[in-house]
This record gives C-alpha cells, sequence and structure tokens, in this order.
C-alpha cells in the first residue's frame, strides 16, 4: 500500500462532513442559532485551510496534481463513456473538479450565512433565499460526489472511503495513473 491522502487531507475532509451534517442538522430544529453559525464557520474553516494546502502541500494534496484542463475532463469523460477509464492513484479528472465545486459551494454558502449576521444584510430576504438555495445545491454535490465515489469504487474494485480514513491505497499498476 502507498500514502495517498496526507493526514491534514483526511482531518479536514472529516471536519467537513461533520460540521456540514451538524449545519444542515440544526436547521431542522429550533431554527438558526449558535450551532448552525457555528458550524458553518468550522465548515469555512476548514475550506480555507484546504485551499492554502492546495498550494503548500505535496503531491496529491495540491491542486495542480487534478485540477486537470477540459481537454483532459473530456478525454477521460469519453473513456468513462466506453467503460475503459483508468485507475487514478489521485483524484481523476471528474473527481478534481468535483472538489472544486464542493469547496466554492461551502465558502459561498458559509460567506452568504456570515452576511446575514451583519448590519447591512440582516434579515435581507433575497440574502436568506440565495444561501438556502447554495445549502441545497450544496447537498446535490454531496450526492453526486457520493454516486461517483460508490461507482469508482466498485469499477475498481477499491474501497475509496477507507483509503480516506487511513490515507492508503494499493499502488499503480497496468495503465493506472499515477
Ligand atoms: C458534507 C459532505 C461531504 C463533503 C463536503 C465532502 C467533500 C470532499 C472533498 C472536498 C474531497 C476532496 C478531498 C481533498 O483532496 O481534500 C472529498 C473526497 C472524498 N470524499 Fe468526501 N465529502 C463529503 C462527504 C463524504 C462522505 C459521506 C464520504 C464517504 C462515505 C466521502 C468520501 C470521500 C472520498 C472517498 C474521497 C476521495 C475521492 C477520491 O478517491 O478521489 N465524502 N470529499
Ligand atoms: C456552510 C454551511 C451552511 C449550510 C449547509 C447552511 C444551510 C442553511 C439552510 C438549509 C438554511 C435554511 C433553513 C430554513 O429555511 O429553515 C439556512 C438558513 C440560515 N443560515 Fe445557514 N448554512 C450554513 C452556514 C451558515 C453560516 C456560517 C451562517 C452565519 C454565520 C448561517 C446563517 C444562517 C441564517 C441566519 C439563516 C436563516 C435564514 C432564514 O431565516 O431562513 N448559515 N442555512
Amino acid at each position: 500500500m502507498i500514502q495517498v491522502w496526507d493526514r491534514l487531507v483526511r482531518l479536514l475532509h472529516w471536519t467537513l462532513v461533520a460540521a456540514i451534517a451538524t449545519a444542515w442538522l440544526s436547521t431542522l430544529d429550533l431554527g438558526i442559532g449558535w450551532t448552525h453559525e457555528r458550524a458553518g464557520y468550522v465548515a469555512a474553516a476548514a475550506v480555507s485551510i484546504r485551499l492554502m494546502w492546495g498550494w503548500a502541500g505535496r503531491q496529491y494534496a495540491r491542486f495542480d496534481q487534478f485540477v486537470r484542463r477540459p481537454s483532459v475532463v473530456m478525454a477521460y469523460s469519453q473513456k468513462l463513456w466506453r467503460h475503459v477509464e483508468p485507475r487514478h492513484i489521485g483524484h481523476n479528472p471528474l473527481g478534481g473538479w468535483m472538489v472544486v465545486a464542493l469547496l466554492a459551494c461551502i465558502a459561498g454558502t458559509a460567506f452568504t450565512g456570515w452576511l446575514q449576521t451583519t448590519d447591512r444584510y440582516w434579515g435581507s430576504e433575497p440574502l436568506e433565499i440565495v444561501h438556502t438555495w447554495m445549502a441545497w445545491g450544496l447537498l446535490g454535490l454531496i450526492t453526486l460526489h457520493l454516486i461517483g465515489i460508490i461507482f469508482t469504487s466498485l469499477r475498481h474494485r477499491e474501497n475509496l472511503v477507507l483509503a480516506m480514513i487511513t490515507g492508503r491505497k494499493s499502488p499503480p499498476h497496468g495503465n493506472d495513473v499515477a
């Protein structure tokens, strides 16, 4: 086995999962309060650290490793369509853009949430609508994220969720992309 996801990537990932689940669950009961806002801020902090790590980190944590040009994404999608897509040790080209979309959507949701606590936008209805829609958009992205992970795990017969826990994956072989 080789080390793919470093400690910080894994810690931030599971922090995001916990924070967003808490932010969502806290909308179900007594309305928006302390828990909701704190959870949103934790998610925003995790995104900020992840952004820095995307530049400062190493290998599979780096954005330049997994955010690929549209032509590469197209080529990968075509292979996917023909069921001949290679296994990627890091994020695959579609997964890489999903990471960008998730991070951007979390940042936007937290930002529009925070804006509602400022004097200027306190009680702003349009902002409330944008914030709620972004939160639903995020839920949609998370659903696609999970579908992608289940699909890819089945295709390449490897447990990607376990890899996000332990950080380890089996080494590249055949035409795998390292
Ligand atoms: C709030 C929900 C979630 C968010 C916002 C989220 C976000 C992310 C992000 C940003 C990454 C990129 C990791 C990085 O390079 O830093 C990622 C990867 C990953 N996530 Fe999630 N995630 C969520 C839920 C989950 C859940 C519930 C699971 C598993 C049950 C999961 C499994 C994975 C796996 C396996 C990867 C690695 C994908 C790959 O091999 O390319 N995620 N997720
Ligand atoms: C990034 C994670 C976040 C998610 C997933 C999220 C999700 C949501 C959702 C779904 C609602 C609508 C609830 C409803 O209509 O009953 C909502 C409302 C709200 N959120 Fe967030 N939120 C997040 C972060 C934040 C942050 C960081 C703040 C402020 C510091 C915040 C402040 C608010 C406020 C004030 C409302 C009330 C709007 C209303 O009256 O309906 N949210 N949020």
